[in-house]
């Protein structure tokens, strides 16, 4: 099942068919999407429903990071599976260690000695290089650029065609916007923008990706 019938869910939904995995449909906490389809798919309310088929595995495909992680905790308490996905088509090395839920997208390239949290994104061609640490429900969206050694906080947001230059460390919560390059530490909670990155202000539920 995929979490989340929004765009996200729809690149997740291609990953996992292309990856040859059976999806069941969707689930959403939104009333306008529960009781439909989406995809093809039947779209059913979160969590009630879900007592169906207890064999089912979860993929929670909703971008805003604290929606991401309340998602994932409430499959886990209902002791459903969190899955993690990588499609066929992305580069990962061998010892690359990925947690559950996480999701590596097409295009996208993993050098060795990364380690991946619970629940975070390595979106479509981003290029996470050789022994990065991604903590949990991160997110690196697509087409950016983390050089080595980069440590990227919990729920923080690596903005599209961002490039973070080698050592840096992002704290939890920050988010780098689209098109930055980040040649300095950045702050829990902080926002940077820019060539070279500087602060724009503090981080918000609305920045942080939204539902995709
Ligand atoms: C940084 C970002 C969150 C700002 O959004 P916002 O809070 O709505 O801010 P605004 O659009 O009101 O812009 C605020 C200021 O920041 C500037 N700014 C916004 N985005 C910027 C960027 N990517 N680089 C440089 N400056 C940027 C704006 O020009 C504006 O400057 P001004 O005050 O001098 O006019 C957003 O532009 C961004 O980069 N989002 C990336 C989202 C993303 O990659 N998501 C992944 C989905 S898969």
């Amino acid at each position: 099942m995929i979490y989340g019938a929004g765009g996200h869910g729809k690149v997740v939904l291609d990953a996992l068919e292309c990856a040859g995995r059976q999806v069941a449909g969707f689930v959403d906490d939104d009333p306008d999407r529960a009781g439909g389809e989406y995809c093809g798919h039947s779209v059913l309310a979160a969590p009630g429903e879900w007592e169906a088929g207890r064999s089912v595995g979860f993929v929670v495909a909703i971008g805003d990071a604290g929606d991401r992680m309340r998602a994932s905790d409430r499959v886990e308490q209902f002791g459903y599976e969190l899955v993690t996905v990588v499609h066929p088509k992305a580069v990962v090395a061998s010892d690359v260690s990925i947690g559950p839920g996480s999701m590596v997208l097409a295009g996208a390239a993993v050098n060795p000695g990364v380690r991946v949290g619970r629940g975070v994104i390595i979106n479509t061609g981003a290029v996470v290089d050789h022994d990065c640490a991604i903590a949990d429900f991160a997110h690196v969206a697509p087409g950016a650029r983390l050089a080595g050694n980069v440590r990227v906080g919990e729920r923080s947001l690596i903005g599209i065609g961002a490039t973070v230059v080698p050592g840096i460390s992002i704290a939890a919560d920050a988010f780098v916007a689209a098109g930055a390059v980040v040649v300095s530490d950045v702050g829990e909670g902080v926002t940077v923008a820019g060539v070279p990155a500087k602060p724009l202000g503090r981080s918000g539920a609305a920045k942080t990706g939204g539902r995709g």
